[in-house]
């Protein structure tokens, strides 16, 4: 099964890869569009992304490992990211984190076994006036107290 699914996922980035054949100037835009069709960069992409642009793979690797927008494990449908910036801090964002841990059930870095949730920290994200906050993909959640992470985050039969 899961050799099935490695081989669909290279399979829809070939052409992707053959775009940029021998540009090694396309790496970034490169990784950019795998991300986008697969929603992360498969690791065991990175040999085939090596061979046609014509780097070695460990120069792959280190871009990826460089730029913090590319990931290398699967994502949730929702990315949580949790302000660990100064106003958030002082206003109990270790408490919001604390409690949004505990209703998904991972830890920071971490995807729900579901695929619904991947949780992240992020500095500071603008809006110091609202803290503690919190963003769920692109909506800002501000004010955060126990209550509204509970609201938010509850899951039926998690
Ligand atoms: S510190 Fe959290 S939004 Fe600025």
């Amino acid at each position: 099964m899961t050799e099935i699914a490695k081989a669909v996922d290279l399979k829809q980035i070939e052409h992707l890869i053959d775009q940029y054949r021998q540009e090694r100037w396309g790496l970034i835009p490169l990784l950019h569009e795998i991300q986008q069709v697969l929603g992360y960069i498969p690791p065991e992409a990175i040999p085939r992304i090596a061979e046609g642009l014509g780097l070695f793979p460990s120069q792959v690797q280190g871009v990826i490992t460089f730029y913090e927008q590319f990931y290398t494990t699967p994502r949730g449908k929702n990315v949580v990211r949790v302000c660990r910036g100064t106003a958030c801090h002082v206003r109990g964002g270790k408490t919001i984190l604390k409690l949004v841990k505990q209703e998904l059930g991972i830890a920071e870095g971490e995807t729900t076994p579901d695929n619904e949730y991947t949780l992240e920290t992020v500095a500071c994200i603008g809006v110091c006036a609202l803290a503690p906050n919190l963003v769920v993909n692109k909506d800002t959640h501000g004010h955060m107290n126990p209550k509204k992470v509970a609201r938010l985050f509850s899951r039926k039969g998690k």
